[in-house]
Order: C-alpha cells, then structure tokens, then sequence
C-alpha cells in the first residue's frame, strides 16, 4: 500500500478501504507522510466527500491514533461539544449547573482560532486557572467535586490535531466528513459515554446554511451511534454572537454574572443552555421529558447551586476566586467606546462573523497558533436582534488596548437597523434536534 496510491483512489472519487484509511492515519502521524501529500488527500476528501462507511472508518482510525481514556470509574459521563461560534460561553455556563445536578463533568475544551472563541482561553483570564492538570487530577477533581475543566494537553487523538492544523492551512476546515470525524474522534477518544453537540449554524460558524448544519447533524449522530456512544445534536442559530460579550474576560465576567443571577440570560443564550441542559438530563436519565429537563437546568441557576458549583471548580484548578466574587477586579481595557444608533427601528442584523472577525483584530482571538491574546478586549452587546432602537441610543461597547484600532472598529457596521419584518423572528428562532 502506498500514499501515492490512496491519493489517486480518492481524486478519482472512488471509495478508501478500512485498510486505506488506518494506513494514511497511522504513517502521516508517524511523520511518513509528507504535508504537501497529506494536503493533496485532504483537499481530494474536501471536493469528492466520503461515503457514511469512510467517515466511521476515519473517525474510529483518529480516535485510536493516541490515547483513549476510560472514565467508566467515573459513572455515567455525558460530554458536550460545539462546533464553535462568536461569544460562544455556554459550556462555562452550563457545565457547573449540570455538575450541581449530580452528573459528572469531566471536560476537556479547545483554544479559539480565526473568529471562534474557545473556552480554555476564557478561563485563563482567571488569574491562576489551571487548564493542564495530568489525567489523574483531572479524574480526582471529578470524583471529589464533580466537575473538572481542562485543556487539550493529554495525548487524545493527534491525527486529528495534525489534521485539523493541515487543514487550517488550506482552507479546507469548512467539509462534512472532516468535521465530523475531527469532532467525533475528539470524543470518542475523550471517554464520555454520551454525548450532546451544539451544531452551530449561520455566519459565525462553520456550517453557514441550515441545510449543511442538518448534514452535519445527521452524520455525526450516526457515527456517535455507530461507535456505541449515544449522541443527541441540537442545530442553533449563530448568525448573531451568543449572548452579551465577546472576548475572554468580558465572557467570563458575563458567566459569572449570569450564575450569580445578577444577570438575565439573553434569549438565545437561554435557548442554548437550557435546550442543551435538558437534553443532557435525559440522556442521563435524571428526567423524563425535556420540559421536565428545561425546568431543573434553571432552578439550579436560580438557587445558585450552578454558581456554587463554579467557585468549587475554579478553586480546585488554582484560580483565584476574589475575582468570582467581585468581578470589576477584572482588568479593564484602556478604552472603552459606546457604539451608537444612527436611526430609529429593530436590530434586524448583529453580523457574528463580522463580530467575530473585529474581536480577532481587536486582540481576543488568533490568527495563527502561536500568537497571544489579550483577555481584556472584545465588545459587550447592549442590544440584540429583534430589540427596539432609538437614535443615538447605545448598541454596545467597544473595548480595545489601541487607539487607532478602535477607531477602525467604530467605522466598521456590526448592526442592521430597520423595519422588522416577521419572518425574521423565526429565522432566529427556528431549531432542529437530531
Ligand atoms: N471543531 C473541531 O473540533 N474540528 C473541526 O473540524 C471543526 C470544528
């Protein structure tokens, strides 16, 4: 068998065996593999796709290319994924109220590239979190609190991190197999025995049309199913940033809030938590029905148990849990601009991609791997789509280290305001389970 080979079976739309599959996984991590041949493959997969049984076999072949935990010592771990998006904070928001409802979380996140945020970037704007724990920590803090939160570090799936970097590289993130055996084999490898995935739809996120969001549902239930790991998906709409802020600190500080009960969710983000929470309770058998489910999720927010949970997680990883309690001990950024209406009307449009793109520009988010961010920067949203605008009323904050920056952000148009015609409501509101 040989690479050259593979590469031609696949270009000429033909479909890779099994053995195919294991042998270009196994060589490229082995470095036998050149980039440039790797490319030639992935964009192949790119433009012909992959049958149902390619995307299993990829899938299975990643998963097996590093470790894989058992977490069965744990009980009945239920993960959740998002395939990302623009001020996308539900796993901080939901997590600590699932963990407080009994279920143990034990959760690795990823960092944010291009426009999509990640969650172990927000939580390092926790002075002292620590998102590196070894995998015996990690499982101690699940068994002694039930929850813990941590990075990428231990060795899950590195085909797929190879991949995915590759793949970055050449514009080809934005394919159905590859996402879903990139995310699946994520999971497989991480040891949940049941999982629940945000499939994000809309400018912020990978999948831009409701149709390819189903496609990807439906194939990532199949291989979840497949692999005997029971996967429930839930499409939501990602053609707004989700709830107030963007930006590292700025999220945390809206979490906080929002666990503390000081702050509404906003409809969306309420939507996604307890649509996502719920169908976590089910799936994990502490419910019958997802209102019943619904119902849980926010009583924990409420009394403040998911708070609670929180401050017990932050504690655990080293972070310093003064800024939990007052949170304006947050470093603020050097300035922070209103952006104003400039007429009356309904927000019929807050671009995430736009948002999204701003926010990387402004410090929050990475163009390459290796840069820093700043937690600092991002903007907080005072009005959303569907909301009622006065001229000159204030439409959120710019919050920026750099003068000449801002100035560019504050020319850019994040908002569309105008007559809000009906359809449009059902547009942000419409979702699909799978
Ligand atoms: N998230 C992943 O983990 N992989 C992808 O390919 C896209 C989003």
């Amino acid at each position: 068998m040989n690479i050259l080979d593979i590469i031609a079976k696949k270009r000429d739309n033909k479909e890779l065996s099994k053995e195919e599959i294991d042998f270009f996984v196994k060589e490229y991590v082995k470095g036998n593999i050149a980039d440039y041949q790797a490319s030639a493959l992935v964009m192949a997969i790119y433009i012909n796709r992959m049958s149902e049984q390619e995307i299993t076999d990829l899938t299975i072949s990643m998963a097996n290319s590093g470790d894989v935990l058992d977490l069965s010592d744990l009980g009945d771990v239920i993960d959740k994924h998002s395939t990302g998006g623009v001020g996308d904070k539900i796993t901080l928001i939901l997590m600590p109220i699932i963990a407080s409802l009994g279920i143990p979380v034990a959760k690795m996140s990823g960092r944010g590239l291009g426009t999509t945020g990640g969650t172990i970037d927000k939580l390092e704007s926790i002075p002292g979190y620590r998102t590196d724990l070894d995998i015996e920590s990690f499982k101690k803090n699940v068994k002694e609190i039930g929850i813990s939160l941590i990075g990428q570090t231990l060795n899950l799936a590195p085909a797929d991190k190879k991949l995915y970097a590759l793949r970055d590289t050449i514009n080809c993130i934005d394919s159905i197999p590859l996402i879903a055996s990139s995310i699946m084999s994520k999971k497989i490898a991480a040891g949940a025995n049941k999982i629940v995935i945000d499939v994000t739809c809309g400018n912020g996120a990978f999948m831009n049309n409701r149709l390819k969001a189903l496609q990807l549902a439906v194939c990532m239930k199949r291989i979840g199913d497949l692999s005997g790991k029971e996967t429930k998906c839930i499409v939501t709409d990602m053609n707004q940033p989700m709830g107030r802020a963007v930006g590292n600190a700025l999220e945390i500080i809206e979490v906080i809030e929002v666990l503390k009960g000081n702050q509404e969710m906003t409809i969306d983000e309420k939507f996604t938590v307890t649509e996502l929470g719920a169908n976590m309770l089910v799936l994990a058998k502490k419910v019958n029905t997802i209102e019943e489910g619904k119902k849980k999720i926010i009583e924990n927010l409420k009394n403040g148990k998911g708070f609670e949970k929180f401050v017990d997680l932050v504690k655990k990883q080293g972070g310093d849990i003064s800024y939990l309690e007052d949170t304006s001990k947050f470093e603020k950024a050097k300035y922070i601009e209103p952006i104003i209406a400039e007429k009356d009307g309904t927000v019929r449009i807050l671009n995430a991609n736009t948002v999204g793109k701003l926010a990387c520009y402004l410090g929050a988010g990475r163009i390459k791997k290796e840069d820093a961010i700043n937690p600092r920067v991002g903007f907080i949203f005072e009005k959303k789509v569907g909301d009622k605008v006065k001229k000159g009323d204030i439409l959120g904050y710019i919050h920026s280290d750099d003068k000449e920056k801002t100035e560019y952000v504050k020319k850019q148009k994040l908002f569309n305001i105008g007559y809000w015609r009906l359809y449009e409501r059902s547009r942000y509101s419409r979702r699909y389970h799978i």
